[in-house]
């Protein structure tokens, strides 16, 4: 076990996501809660990772605004005695892929949902994979001073349409132009509307009062209400955060569950952000702390490469300033420069030979041939595809039958970016071949038999991932049905973990 003074420091640390659909307030909520803690002195001041709707195909513009997802992707500070760290996710659609990962590295999170807009599909989906990975969650009903859904209705459409309970823990005073404040439901003010006092009392009839270790387990979601354009309902958030979200949890290992307060160093890569500057192809490999302590320039084990490293410039995130550090903690995420070590999902250790599970890899939902348009660059071109896959963009399939390369991503946003980046970074060309296809599915079974038919049978569909993993390429919800129904023994999974 850790010194109790280091053990103390994990205690206070809250690491956690923001998700929300875009424009819902995210950027405005992070904002406002890095004022309270001090880190920035000015609104306006942390950048917004949107890669606008307008942008699309603006290559300048999206360079750009990677560039300030980099800084963006931790943010770090102090507040009321404990360490918090932000964790941003990338808010267009189609870097999805980025979000889940980044999920994997939170011990908790806070959705945000226009009061006008209610839930909305991203926050829907992204709420499932926190459902899945049984993350506490806390909801933040935002733009109350506009006019906006009913309180009540936005409650029973968080329960619904996020499948999670939740309970109120602040109520707004008013709605639209009258909203003016918030109060917390367990120090509720001595006069009241009668329009409140009637709310008041439906609450206290509907829902169960907040109880945390439903929150802790990812059963029961806090509700707060407020406005982070005005300030409104963000503190009580923040406080209720740092008394209740939970200190760094314990990971799970495909050899053992990893404790945080555990003296031996481990952590894993979620991230990997490649340098903007095609002259130097350098890359920061963000790594989640799952216990102990990191220290810079000790030696640590790679466990795929088999190999100790150390790390001399490691760096750390203080609101939207690198620094580099001598020390992180179990719950901090470091930066560590990298030239191409790193992999999505890598380990370091101690020296122990572990490996962290929780890394999935989700169907992707658009798939394209990717062929190489210049004979002269074949080298580069795989170079660059493999490297790219490495740090996330996209996955790679290989067809068992012709040995064609599949690219799968989840928007058409990613091919251009792939593309974009081997030209500029590995003076690769690449084209696209359209293919219709419908789901990738990691398929296993304990009838080998039947799994080898199967595989025969659907050679022409059969790929296999980065790992070697065989794959099927179905391209019909119809065809996935009926392969369903006639190979009963063989569980068909649309994420690369089970
Ligand atoms: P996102 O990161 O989730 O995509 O959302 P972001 O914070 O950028 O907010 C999207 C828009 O919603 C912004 O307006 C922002 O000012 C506004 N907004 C955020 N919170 C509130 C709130 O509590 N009340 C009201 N009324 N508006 C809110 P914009 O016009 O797109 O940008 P800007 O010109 O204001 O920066």
């Amino acid at each position: 076990m850790l010194p109790s003074a280091d053990q103390n420091e994990i205690l206070k640390r809250r690491t956690f996501a923001i998700i929300s659909h875009p424009d819902a307030g995210k950027t405005t909520l992070t904002e406002k809660l890095l004022l309270y803690g001090g880190a920035i002195h000015v609104a306006g001041a942390v950048k917004s990772n949107k890669i606008r709707k307008t942008a699309t195909s603006d290559w300048m513009e999206i360079e750009k605004q990677r560039g300030i997802s980099v800084a963006t992707s931790v943010m770090g500070f102090d507040y009321a005695d404990h360490h918090i760290n932000i964790l941003d996710t990338p808010g267009h659609q189609d870097f999805a892929e980025d979000t889940f990962r980044t999920l994997t590295a939170v011990d908790s999170a806070i959705v945000v949902i226009d009061s006008a807009k209610g839930v909305e599909a991203q926050t829907r989906r992204l709420m499932e994979v926190c459902r899945m990975r049984k993350t506490p969650v806390m909801v933040f009903m935002n733009k109350m001073d506009r006019e906006g859904k009913d309180p009540f209705d936005l409650m029973d459409e968080a329960e619904k349409e996020l499948g999670i309970h939740c309970t109120p823990v602040t109520w707004a005073n008013g709605q639209g132009l009258k909203f003016e404040s918030v109060f917390a439901l367990n120090n509720r003010p001595s006069e009241l509307s009668p329009k409140l006092q009637e709310d008041l009392e439906m609450i206290d009839g509907v829902y169960p009062e907040f109880y945390k270790e439903a929150y802790l387990r990812g059963d029961l979601a806090p509700v707060f209400f407020g406005s982070a354009y005005k300030t409104i309902g963000v503190q009580e958030l923040l406080d209720f955060l740092v008394e209740n979200a939970p200190s760094p949890l314990p990971v799970t290992a495909e050899e053992r569950t990893v404790e945080p307060m555990e003296d031996k160093f481990t952590a894993f890569c979620f991230k990997i952000h490649a340098n903007m500057d095609p002259n130097h192809r350098s890359c920061i490999a963000f790594f989640k702390i799952c216990s102990g302590k990191f220290l810079r320039n000790t030696y640590y084990y790679h466990v795929r490469k088999d190999q100790q490293m150390r790390f001399a410039a490691p760096t750390c995130f203080m609101a939207q300033k690198k620094e580099t550090v001598d020390e992180a903690f179990a719950g901090d995420v470091v930066g560590l420069p990298d030239t191409g070590n790193f992999k999505i999902g890598d380990t370091l250790t101690a020296g122990e030979h572990l490996h962290f599970k929780g890394l999935p890899s989700f169907s992707p939902e658009m798939f394209k041939y990717i062929d190489n348009a210049d004979p002269m660059k074949q080298k580069q071109l795989d170079k660059g595809i493999n490297q790219l896959m490495d740090e996330g963009v996209a996955q790679l399939f290989v067809s068992q039958l012709n040995g064609r390369k599949i690219i799968g991503t989840v928007g058409q946003l990613q091919f251009e970016v792939i593309q974009y980046r081997l030209e500029h970074e590995y003076q690769a060309k690449c084209k696209w071949q359209p293919l219709q296809m419908y789901k990738a599915c990691w398929i296993e079974s304990n009838d080998d038999a039947e799994l080898d038919m199967f595989k025969k049978r659907k050679a022409q569909y059969m790929a296999t991932d980065k790992e070697g993993r065989d794959v099927f390429m179905a391209d019909s919800a119809y065809v996935l049905s009926m392969a369903q129904q006639d190979y009963k023994h063989i569980t068909f999974h649309f994420t690369s973990e089970f």
